[in-house]
């Protein structure tokens, strides 16, 4: 792959998620050639076929697969697996993945082709312990009703919080990658009234406006998760999450998925979250959110593929 991965890619209307794990003994480096250069593929010819389409595949690589698979060291600075985060009442549990795919496109038909085509080479030597659908909801909303991506970085932000930089220049403009499959108590969500499910989130519902700090409680999502460094700057990372669910099963929930320029950032946001800020005063999102899998450090870059396709 000789082009960098569609990280800073605006949220699309459909999504297909998928984690691979490598068969014990599989050949699996010469697969892996075979990939990346499918993945360059159609990254390619969907920006030519579809126009508008806002068609992209971007492939991520877990801490056992990169040395599996014999990619460089030294290794991504923040690569490493998750560790679970164990609040007073809540875990970010860490579940094992190798390779993680995020397939966008205004067309749910592509992406499901682009997954077919993956899951054609990667069969014989892994399996797929995860895949999941995601659609756009009304006007970009989580399942919960609320907007979900406001605070997002735009335009020049993007790259700024999404791509790695100077501090590793071997890794310049790869990307951490970090997902969790969430599934919602939403009997226990729609009890409440709108005005107790706006504290939760921090925002008021139908507008989309943030509370002021002084309404805004403590324990709220937006309070817990929106950190700043020490001179007063937001620290932002790039999430595309979406909405999945089988209505009829009573299972309906978030994939969250992020892009970072550390690993660190996204560590210090899920921490606030689960032990609280001070702890023990956790994010009341999670009282309806449980985290079921996936807590896997990716990383997409484009680096690494160079090197390998160019020989070195
Ligand atoms: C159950 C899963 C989650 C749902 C449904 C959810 C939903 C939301 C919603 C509705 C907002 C307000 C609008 C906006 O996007 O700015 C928000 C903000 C945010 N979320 Fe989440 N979120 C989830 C998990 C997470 C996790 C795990 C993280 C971090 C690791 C996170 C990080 C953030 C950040 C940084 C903001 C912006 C805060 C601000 O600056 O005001 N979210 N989320």
């Amino acid at each position: 792959m000789n082009q960098p991965q569609n990280v800073t890619d605006y949220p699309n209307n459909n999504t297909i998620f998928m984690v691979w794990r490598f068969k014990d003994d599989a050949d699996v480096k010469s697969v892996f050639e075979k990939l990346c250069s499918l993945v360059e593929n159609m990254n390619r010819s969907y920006a030519i076929r579809v126009v508008n389409g806002r068609t992209s595949c971007v492939m991520g690589i877990g801490y056992a697969a990169w040395i599996k698979l014999g990619l460089p060291m030294p290794l991504p600075k923040e690569l490493k697996d998750f560790e679970p985060i164990t609040g007073s009442k809540h875990t970010a549990i860490a579940s094992p993945g190798d390779l993680h795919f995020h397939l966008r496109g205004m067309d749910m038909g592509i992406c499901f082709d682009m997954a077919s085509d993956i899951a054609h080479v990667l069969c014989p030597v892994a399996d797929c312990t995860q895949e999941v659908h995601g659609f756009r909801y009304w006007d970009g909303r989580s399942i919960l009703g609320f907007v979900d991506g406001t605070e997002n970085p735009i335009g020049e932000e993007r790259p700024l919080f999404a791509l790695v930089g100077d501090e590793d220049p071997a890794y310049a403009g790869g990307s951490y990658l970090f997902v969790q499959k969430y599934l919602h108590n939403m009997k226990n969500w729609e009890s409440l009234p709108t005005e107790e499910q706006e504290k939760v989130i921090g925002r008021y519902k139908m507008s989309d406006i943030e509370m002021p700090d002084e309404v805004k409680p403590t324990n709220s999502h937006s309070a817990l998760a929106g950190i700043e460094d020490e001179a007063g700057n937001d620290l932002k990372i790039i999430r595309d999450n979406m909405p999945f669910g089988h209505p009829s099963k009573g299972e309906v929930g978030t994939y969250f998925i992020a892009y970072s320029k550390n690993f660190s950032t996204v560590q210090e946001m899920l921490t606030r979250m689960f032990i609280g800020n001070p702890p023990g005063n956790y994010d009341r999102i999670l009282d309806f959110s449980t985290p079921q899998t996936e807590h896997t450090i990716f990383r997409a870059n484009d680096q690494y593929a160079a090197a390998i396709f160019s020989g070195t």
